[in-house]
């Protein structure tokens, strides 16, 4: 038998053999994908995002609906204050606002890590993931498809609060810039700045207040855009940053303006202690933030920062990790109570929450900056206002742990080197797709444990 002939039998056994199916929690589709589209028995291929799909466990997937169409309008909107903007149609009430108020569970997370503890075979294991189903998280608006969702969430939260008397807090995320994630590639979102993004993320924005509006009862506390501003601070080095720059800012003054509109409490991203608590980075960050606040007419309902989103800094570390040498604030408190009285001298009287979902363990990165799937996390200090910090609202699970930073997939068109440093674990699916080893590993390692 020739070579070619050999090489034409293996073609045509191999996708038989190997991509028969792809197990529970592989991928099953997306851009590029050219793997097996089916998956093994009990999973159900699920439509995740454009580039990913996932096998997930069960005869349909955990709380996913079917993704409506978007309309998109045309409508330009305002997009600076100097005509003054609106004013919240509410007062904040005064204080913290978790205070007085039980953070909503993510069913879609929930089901999520349900899901995931059913398959842990260790009963030890499983028992303390399943768990984790009862920590909240924050349900990030990465797509404008997931605005329904909102929808439905706030409903269920105001008939528990009807029920049970509990004041219901909605926790999401506001992530869907145009062109966002500029400088990496592994969260690069659905709009793009050069095909009408800016008027498509103004459309995504209305739509959140649309669903929010419907319930004035249950309160909603969001995070703004993750990683935007701090990029405008550090990567305008960078071309995609440097060309995203007043989109951005004109985007985030209408997300601030119009879900102050709706008495919604809000924490700008402030990326974390190794990004913009250097002492070159905190000043301008710090004039940044003021200016972006005040772009929102100084509404009190924009409360402030939130820090170490989706990072793994410790809010108070024992002691410095040696990888943090040379910034002084070498923790998320350190570096919080630096830029406060910053802030509040030039006019923003901020305070904070901290993601502290991941930060479980420490001293364990290479380098500082990196961010993806760090090997050896483990779940945090659960959520809770006694935070120890007058500064600190509230220490909180932003990232939803288990979901992935990035795939370490290299022909993915999300593929961010970051993914396959030593200190990555792998191989890992794309951003925001359930990554089962790396939760069972945040469940092991929890600190305090589980
Ligand atoms: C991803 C989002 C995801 C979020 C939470 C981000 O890195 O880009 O798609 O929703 O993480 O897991």
């Amino acid at each position: 038998m020739s070579k070619f002939a050999t090489l034409c039998a293996l073609l045509t056994v191999l996708p038989a053999v190997s991509y028969a199916q792809s197990p529970v929690w592989g991928q099953c589709g997306g851009i590029g994908w050219t793997g097996a589209t089916t998956c093994a028995s009990g999973s159900v291929c699920t439509e995740l995002n454009d580039y990913y799909s996932q096998c997930i466990p069960g005869s349909s997937a955990p709380g996913t609906t079917s993704a409506p169409s978007s309309t998109v309008s045309s409508t330009t909107r305002p997009t600076s204050t100097s005509s003054g903007g609106s004013a919240p149609s509410t007062t904040p009430a005064a204080g913290n606002p978790f205070v007085g108020y039980t953070p909503y569970l993510s069913p879609y997370y929930a089901a999520e890590v349900q899901a995931a503890a059913a398959n842990i075979t260790d009963a030890t294991l499983a028992d303390k993931a399943a768990s984790v189903a009862n920590i909240p998280t924050f349900t990030w608006l990465d797509q404008v498809a997931k605005v329904p969702d909102l929808g439905t969430y706030l409903a269920d939260a105001s008939s528990i609060q009807n029920s049970t008397g509990q004041k219901q807090l909605v926790q999401i995320v506001v992530y869907d810039l145009p062109d966002r994630d500029c400088a990496a590639k592994a969260s690069n979102g659905e709009f793009s700045i050069a095909d009408n993004g800016e008027q498509n993320y103004y459309d995504y924005i209305d739509q959140i207040v649309a669903q929010i509006k419907q319930y004035p009862d249950v309160r909603v506390v969001a995070v703004i855009e993750p990683d935007s501003l701090a990029n405008l601070v550090t990567n305008l080095n960078v071309q995609k940053c440097a060309n995203a720059e007043s989109t951005y800012k004109a985007c985030v003054t209408y997300a601030l303006q119009q879900l102050s509109s709706v008495g919604v409490y809000q924490y700008m991203d402030a990326g974390h202690a190794g990004w913009l608590g250097w002492p070159a980075n905190i000043q301008p960050a710090a004039t940044l933030f003021t200016q972006m606040y005040q772009s929102a007419n100084s509404s009190p309902f924009v409360r402030g920062l939130a820090t170490n989103v989706a990072n793994y800094n410790a809010l108070t570390a024992a002691s410095p990790d040696p990888i943090t040498q040379g910034n002084p604030n070498y923790d998320e408190s350190h570096y919080i109570n630096a830029l406060a009285p910053m802030l509040a001298s030039a006019g923003f009287p901020a305070q904070f929450i901290v993601d502290q979902g991941r930060a479980g363990q420490q001293n364990l990165r290479q380098q500082w900056g990196d961010w993806c799937n760090i090997k050896g996390a483990g779940f945090g200090t659960r959520p809770t206002t006694d935070t120890g910090n007058s500064y600190i609202d509230a220490i909180v699970f932003v990232k939803p742990g288990g979901e992935s930073d990035g795939t370490s997939n290299s022909s993915s068109p999300r593929y961010d080197s970051t993914c396959s440093l030593s200190d990555a674990t792998q191989p890992a699916p794309e951003a925001g797709t359930w990554f089962q080893t790396y939760f069972e590993t945040l469940v092991s390692q929890a600190n305090p444990p589980l």
